[in-house]
């Protein structure tokens, strides 16, 4: 198997591979590191028009580098995973610093940049120089997984580890795009996590998982762990101006983002307005909650509406009035974007 499983791969993506995705078709360092970037968590179908939105307002590296950090967030509104697009701005900074403006073709100097980690950079040094160099991303770790039979989780360092020996003894000399293209395809369209296609799979007569009855079993889940439930008031306080609203900071949940008001459910809404942002409300009424699920921890929005709201505080920098017309170019993550959007118009 170890002697023909990139052969084979590189002779099924002729045939099956996706063609004709945004990304592909150039070996432009700046535009399939952005893809990569935005595949990251996040499935083709999404990505396709957020990537065609950012290389319209970003259409070169130097662009993206030369522009505000604020101006690069509205761009990334709903994609999650935030960090992402701040990483994104910082390591096309770091290129025009480090590198003069053009990504460098060793994969290593690749991965010492903001945001990028050894697959991701191997991913583009294969794409963009025909590097040899081998991905091992989750997609990759799961046919991994079922076609050698690896015991394990595969997050875990052991597992990894000899994961990343394993890709790099099948890594072949030519091709290296093609193979690296090829994994993520068979990945995403054949050895899918839930039913695999493994009458279509290329590796079926020879996969470990196929041979014994494991494929449900292979790759191994994460320890269970329990996700915390969590809730918070979210204020929607409508002045004459539109819905108050603040940038977070730039670390940690939504960083950087616009968002809502929040305070601990339980708390004075009317105490916590004025002590905050001060903002007078006297009456607020509950919207339905909202539920959001983050990596680590189950989130419940309840939204209060507060009507003819004011604030004296809003020259501070960091609060922003929205009316509907700027919800469109705003930083907004899906959550509050949905609150938004939940609230009646504003009677004049
Ligand atoms: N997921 C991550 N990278 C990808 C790519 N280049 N094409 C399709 N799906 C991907």
């Amino acid at each position: 198997m170890h002697s023909d499983f990139a052969q084979r791969l590189i002779a099924w993506h002729a045939q099956h591979g996706r063609k004709g995705l945004p990304w592909q078709n150039t070996r432009d360092p700046y535009r399939v590191w952005l893809s990569e970037i935005m595949l990251q968590q996040t499935q083709v179908t999404t990505v396709i028009p957020y990537y065609q939105r950012f290389l319209a307002r970003f259409p070169t590296l130097t662009d993206l580098a030369a522009a505000p950090v604020d101006d690069v967030m509205p761009l990334w509104s709903g994609l999650g995973y935030y960090a992402r697009a701040r990483n994104l701005h910082k390591c096309a900074q770091a290129v025009v610093a480090k590198h003069g403006g053009a990504f460098p073709a060793d994969a290593s100097l690749i991965a010492e940049l903001p945001g990028i980690g050894r697959s991701t950079a191997n991913a583009i040094a294969s794409f963009c120089f025909g590097a040899q160099t081998p991905i091992l991303d989750g997609n990759v770790k799961r046919v991994f997984a079922r076609c050698f039979g690896i015991e394990g989780f595969p997050g875990t360092q052991q597992v990894e580890k000899a994961m990343w020996a394993l890709a790099e003894s099948l890594m072949p000399a030519q091709d290296t795009g093609v193979y690296t293209q090829a994994q993520m395809d068979l990945g995403a369209t054949v050895c899918t996590r839930g039913k695999p296609l493994c009458g279509r799979c290329p590796l079926a007569d020879k996969c470990v998982a196929y041979r014994d009855n494991r494929i449900a079993e292979l790759p191994m889940p994460r320890p269970k762990k329990t996700v915390p439930e969590r809730e918070s008031c979210f204020l929607l306080m409508q002045g004459a101006a539109g819905i108050l609203l603040e940038q977070r900071p730039p670390s940690g949940i939504w960083g950087g983002m616009l968002c809502l008001p929040e305070l601990p459910a339980g708390d004075d809404p009317s105490h916590y307005a004025q002590q905050h942002y001060g903002a007078t409300i006297t009456q607020w009424e509950e919207l339905p909650a909202l539920r959001h699920t983050f990596t680590h921890f189950h989130l419940t929005l309840r939204p209060l509406l507060a009507r003819n709201a004011t604030s004296t505080a809003v020259s501070e920098n960091r609060l922003r009035w929205l009316s509907p017309t700027d919800y469109a170019s705003a930083a907004l993550p899906a959550p509050i974007r949905i609150l938004l959007e939940r609230v009646p118009p504003a009677v004049t």
